[in-house]
């Protein structure tokens, strides 16, 4: 019955024009649109578009084959797992730090634990501390908060527009005398739009730290992220696109940066081949930590990176095709994009209008037998409870204790348009192994669920 009264709303208005309009602009009949539209859904009862259930898997991993088998039994079997001791041959970290750095296009890049712990050594390396602020997106991961947070500096958040990254246009306005860096973040696949974040960074003379986690291998304007802002960070954790289980990197072209973070990343020191490169031995006074990559986890991503470019490619041509073969559905509004060349193509997202009706399709779509979700990954970082209540680690924390830190404002009030965006767009995360039957699977599914739905 619910299917019904929605096809009817559609199959109304496609009467009153607006497949008509879509005709002319598709060329595709009014008539084949209704007569797609009228497939009785799963979720009522219909027959599904796959019996056995399509969803992606972490991507890298579908790659491990013989070169991270080969490469990781080279440490095994030389018995030096440690990146500074008793190598036999050249360290697997230095070599996938030179091979990463080359992919990406910059000059130095260095290995770390994880994504998080690259952002700490981030926020050291630019020495942002107690009566700093940094800008970031509304909705991001955790690690971007907490490295603020935990370096004492305040955070400020900005709104984020159609593409999930923050939007440009909010950012002069939270900038203080005490802004000292701004962190973009290139979720689920699609990249920030980093010319007017970079233009108005150079003008108010704020450092940029990219946190293209996200969105490894993605592309803006020609560049491959991680190469535009004066400091880049990313993950290798599972969900990433190339993994080794855990693991992170920093990139940046300037070699005093560079430098406080190989000492922040390793109890102060740089150690050769570095300390030839940039000058070194132990530097007193500097506090500092141990997040060094070690040679297992550098082997396994000195294949990987060999494996980015194919990754990548298929999570664009197989996101290319199905935004393709959806796009004369009538009134379809997609995830707005800053590059469509350089986005990943990690989802094909619908702006559904509502909740209510994001939730619905999405329902509908997995009970066709096609993984769908909301966009996910991250957090809405204002509306979370312990942000909004600003619980740190101590009550004497800095972030929060100065006059500005404790007139500031989260929760949900302060990022309506984030809630309203994330609420409102829903679709399928692409593989880049998905094969030509489980895309045009997809491809159903969707026109299948949105006609039945309708587009008003
Ligand atoms: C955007 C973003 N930044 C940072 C991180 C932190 O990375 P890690 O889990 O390796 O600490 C993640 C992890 O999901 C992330 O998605």
């Amino acid at each position: 019955m619910r299917n019904d009264l929605t096809r009817r709303g559609f199959v109304k208005a496609a009467a009153a024009g607006s497949a008509a309009m879509a005709w002319l602009s598709t060329g595709r009949a009014p008539s084949v649109f209704a007569a797609e539209g009228n497939e009785k859904l799963a979720i009522d009862g219909g027959t599904p578009v796959r019996k056995t259930p399509l969803r992606s898997q972490p991507y890298g991993p579908q790659f491990y084959d013989d070169v991270e088998k080969r490469e990781l039994l080279d440490v095994l079997e030389s018995r030096a797992p440690f990146r500074w001791y008793g190598l036999k041959g050249p360290s697997k970290v230095l070599q996938f730090e030179k091979m990463y750095a080359d992919h990406i296009g910059v000059k130095h890049a260095l290995g770390v634990t994880s994504g998080t712990t690259a952002l700490f050594t981030a926020m050291a390396a630019l020495e942002i501390g107690p009566g700093d602020e940094v800008i970031l997106p509304a909705w991001t991961w955790y690690a971007d908060y907490d490295a603020v947070v935990l370096s004492g500096a305040l955070p400020v958040f900005v709104e984020i527009d159609e593409s999930f990254s923050m939007d440009p246009t909010e950012i002069e306005a939270k900038i203080t005398p005490r802004t000292k860096a701004i962190i973009p973040s290139s979720l689920q696949g699609s990249v920030a739009d980093m010319d007017p974040i970079m233009e108005i960074a150079r003008k108010h003379k704020l450092r940029v730290v990219e946190d293209f986690s996200q969105c490894v291998g993605g592309r803006y304007k020609g560049k491959y992220l991680g190469s535009i802002g004066d400091f880049a960070i990313n993950s290798f954790q599972l969900g990433k696109t190339i993994t080794s289980g855990d693991g992170g990197a920093v990139l940046t072209n300037d070699p005093e940066l560079f430098e406080r973070a190989i000492r922040f990343h390793d109890v102060s020191s740089v150690r050769s081949p570095y300390r030839e490169l940039l000058g070194g031995g132990i530097l007193a006074g500097f506090a500092s930590c141990n997040f060094r990559m070690n040679e297992f986890t550098g082997a396994v991503l000195k294949g990987q990176v060999q494996k980015l470019a194919t990754i990548c490619s298929g999570l664009r041509t197989n996101s290319r095709k199905v935004r393709e073969d959806i796009a004369d559905l009538p009134g379809l509004k997609l995830r707005k994009t800053n590059d469509l060349d350089g986005d990943l193509g990690v989802t094909v997202f619908l702006d559904h209008g509502t909740r209510k009706r994001r939730d619905r399709f999405l329902r509908a779509l997995r009970a066709e037998g096609i993984a769908a979700s909301g966009p996910g990954g991250s957090v809405i970082l204002p509306a979370d409870e312990r942000i909004e209540k600003k619980l740190t680690i101590h009550p004497d924390w800095p972030s929060f204790n100065s006059p500005q830190g404790k007139a500031i404002r989260y929760g949900k009030e302060s990022c309506p348009r984030t809630i309203d965006i994330i609420d409102r767009f829903g679709g399928v995360i692409m593989d880049p192994t998905f094969t030509d039957e489980d895309l045009s699977d997809i491809v159903r599914a969707i026109r299948k669920v949105y006609l039945a739905m309708g587009s008003a």
